[in-house]
């Protein structure tokens, strides 16, 4: 795997390159690097013997076919774009990571009894619009005509994004984009898939902690996201006494405090505003509106929606108090997810068989694998990453651990190949999978 590993690292280092603000690593959704990226892992897909399209919402899609058409699909994959001044592990491992693998098998001359997608998502950080899993909401069928209306910081809605990536007109065309003008439809029926698996960066510090390269997931926390707005009155930072003032700022900083308070003292409770935008913005004027974003988390749904209670009437008493006008925009909404006990337990046993122990961790953070539990069961592995940061430009995976992680997905695959039940084709199919044949292959190495 040592071969396969040091491929990976360059790839990932190579798609790090491309990005939509020089001199740090950004990529959101539609966006010209987004159009690079995909070119750029769309021609790593085709030399890895897959069949490769982009669709409607910008998902890079290359499909590993099987020997026999009618064979069901196993889908592999992340997103493809980034948080702001990101690291270069979040999201495109995922996508990147099963093209190396499956290029091993073209090159072993391996054909699996199922065809494998992978899919690299157009979206899944919510940088652009506040809402994350456009892409593998996309891919599902699930796009609503709300998200369809939600708007950037320029004013561009989701669907004229949408329209001008695919090359329409801007605005002339605007009408005729809405629900009915994009594939709305779910890319496989339920009964056609045999999974969703998604390998990812930790971006907490527990692999570390025990030492251990990869751990399955269990379950992905629910979450809830908001844009707030804050509105009080603009007026001379030197001529309105302290008294006489709706200083929309203090109100919102106050409020951020209080949100801090309660997700100390409720455990398992993570919440933060992460982005916040202060008007009119001048040292000599008082502020007269905020909007800001919120993001609440929990393992357990029902906490997590006490805990947005307890943040509601936190808000009302600091706009009464201030008199302050304050209006809340859901943008989006998670319950909790359980990843499928059969597909977690055969990913468990691959990574038993290659570092020695199997491990299970609680996902904090939000995945494709949320949208997609509603297609089809999914499973995560995940990567152990140092110092357990993430969402940020350090974020670092040794090419040792990519290593097992490459290990665990081919024994994966072959493990599930096996399962199926393969029968070898004739030789004039070409080579196929011969159940067994990993045993002897020097793993984690
Ligand atoms: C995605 O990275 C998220 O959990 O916010
Ligand atoms: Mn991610
Ligand atoms: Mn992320």
């Amino acid at each position: 795997m040592a071969h396969a590993a040091q491929e990976l690292v360059r790839k990932l280092g190579r798609l790090s390159r491309v990005t939509d603000e020089p001199g740090k690593l950004t990529r959101t959704f539609l966006s010209p690097a987004m159009k690079r990226a995909n070119a750029l892992v769309a021609g790593w897909m085709k030399d890895a013997g897959l069949k490769v399209r982009v669709d409607s919402v910008g998902n890079l899609i290359g499909c590993y076919e099987a020997a026999n058409p009618k064979s069901k699909t196993l889908l592999l994959g992340s997103h493809l774009d980034t948080v702001r001044d990101a690291g270069k592990f979040d999201g495109p491992l995922g996508v990147l990571l099963p093209i190396v693998a499956l290029a091993d098998l073209k090159r072993r001359g391996v054909k699996l009894p199922f065809d494998v997608e992978v899919l690299g998502f157009s979206e899944e950080e919510g940088v652009r619009f506040a809402s994350a899993y456009l892409g593998s909401k996309g891919y599902c069928g699930k796009l609503t005509a709300k998200d369809l209306a939600m708007i950037d910081a320029d004013g561009v809605s989701v669907s004229e994004a949408i329209e001008r990536w695919n090359g329409l007109t801007p605005g002339r065309s605007s009408k005729r984009v809405g629900v009915n003008a994009l594939h709305l439809k779910a890319a496989h029926k339920r009964g056609d898939l045999l999974g969703y698996v998604e390998v990812h960066i930790e971006q907490g510090p527990v692999l570390e902690a025990k030492k251990l390269a990869v751990g399955v997931v269990s379950a992905i926390a629910g979450q809830s996201r908001f844009k707030l707005t804050w509105t009080g009155q603009a007026g001379h930072a030197g001529m309105t006494p302290m008294a006489l003032r709706r200083d929309a700022l203090a109100g919102a900083a106050e409020f951020v405090s209080g949100v801090e308070a309660i997700a100390r003292r409720t455990p398992g409770l993570v919440a933060t505003v992460g982005a916040l935008t202060v008007s009119p913005g001048a040292a000599n004027v008082i502020p007269g509106e905020v909007v800001h974003t919120l993001d609440v988390r929990h393992a357990d749904d029902r906490r997590r929606r006490q805990a947005l209670m307890a943040i509601g009437r936190l808000a009302t008493q600091i706009a009464n108090r201030r008199e302050l006008e304050r209006r809340w925009q859901r943008t989006q909404e998670n319950g909790a997810v359980t990843c499928s006990p059969a597909l977690t337990a055969q990913l468990a046993r691959s990574m038993k068989a290659i570092q020695g122990k199997s491990v299970s961790l609680v996902s904090g953070a939000g995945h494709d694998g949320v949208v997609m539990s509603a297609l089809c069961p999914v499973a995560m592995l995940f990567v152990r990453c140092r110092g357990g940061l993430s969402h940020h430009p350090d974020e670092y995976a040794s090419p040792k651990d990519l290593g097992v992680a490459l290990a665990v997905m081919t024994d994966f695959l072959e493990r599930l190949a096996a399962e199926q039940g393969l029968t070898p084709l004739p030789a004039a199919a070409g080579p196929v999978f011969v159940p067994g044949s990993r045993r002897g292959r020097n793993r984690g190495k």
